[in-house]
């Protein structure tokens, strides 16, 4: 059974869909099925990996509510072998006030997914920069979640909501939803300010903060522009290496071996 690892922070900018990114496509270089799911109607995921938004008519929102199968709609990625993408576009926003009528609402997501956690070892949920239905129906499918932290100033604020949000669905919607980790992002060596974040975040989260932080590494930033995730950009960067160890950390933690 694969499991389902949402990356969720309602704040934006926080490196959520870099993380989702290659995260995902560092699980399917050693050789995890994985699927992408993009859930945000901004489509970073979808053209991340080097699809245009604009020719995508299905998103993993027409499964939830229509009669779309998921099976239908997946994309392999290119140049990336053991990577699929659920793609996304921008009619994902209007999903919300649609589905306010629908019963079970916040399960839609799940619903839709499970068909797929047999396919594939992992399957990671790009979230939107929101509490809003999406993301509860991300955080409702989910197995756990990923919350990337970014090393700069107010790195704490709405972490409060975040994690509360998190216990409403686990007390009503999804019993089992763990912390997969929180991971800090952008973080920058030279920075007094970053390793003071660092500092806080630990002293604040402990054990339940990735040993993996991702720098801020131009190669992460740039490789979206290129529809690559950075391991194709550049495989020896300080950013794609990062999150590489991340990966093996997930797999490790859920004692999956990583020799296949
Ligand atoms: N580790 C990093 N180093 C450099 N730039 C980064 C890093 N992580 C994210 N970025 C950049 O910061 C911006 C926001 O990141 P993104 O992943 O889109 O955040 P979110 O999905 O949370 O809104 C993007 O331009 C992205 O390329
Ligand atoms: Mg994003």
């Amino acid at each position: 059974m694969g499991k389902i690892i949402a990356v969720a922070n309602q704040k934006g900018g926080v490196g959520k869909t870099t993380t989702a990114i290659n995260l995902a496509a560092s699980l399917a270089a050693f050789e995890y099925k994985t699927l992408l799911v993009d859930a945000d109607p901004q489509a970073n995921a979808t053209s991340g990996l080097g699809f245009d938004p604009d020719t995508i008519t299905s998103s993993i929102y027409e499964c939830m509510v229509d009669d779309v199968k998921v099976e239908d709609i997946i994309l392999q990625s290119p140049n990336i072998a053991y990577l699929d993408l659920i793609p996304s576009h921008i009619d994902l926003v209007g999903a919300e006030v649609e589905m306010i009528t629908v019963p079970n609402r916040e399960e839609k997501m799940r619903e839709a997914l499970r068909p797929l956690k047999e396919r594939y070892d992992f399957i990671i949920i790009d979230c939107s920069p929101s509490l809003g239905l999406i993301t509860v129906n991300s955080l409702t499918a989910a197995d756990s979640v990923v919350i990337p932290v970014q090393c700069e100033y107010f790195a704490l604020e709405g972490l409060g909501k975040l994690l509360n949000t998190i216990k409403i669905i686990q007390s009503r919607l999804n019993m089992d939803l763990a912390i997969e980790g929180i991971l800090l992002t952008m973080y920058d060596v030279r920075l007094r300010l970053s390793n003071q974040v660092v500092e806080e975040v630990k002293t604040h989260f402990q054990q339940m903060v990735f040993e993996t932080i991702i720098p801020r590494n131009v190669k992460l930033s740039e490789s979206p522009s290129f529809g690559i995730p950075a391991l194709l950009h550049d495989a020896e960067s300080k950013g794609a290496l990062s999150y590489l160890n991340l990966a093996r950390e997930i797999a490790e933690k859920n004692s999956v071996a990583l020799e296949k």
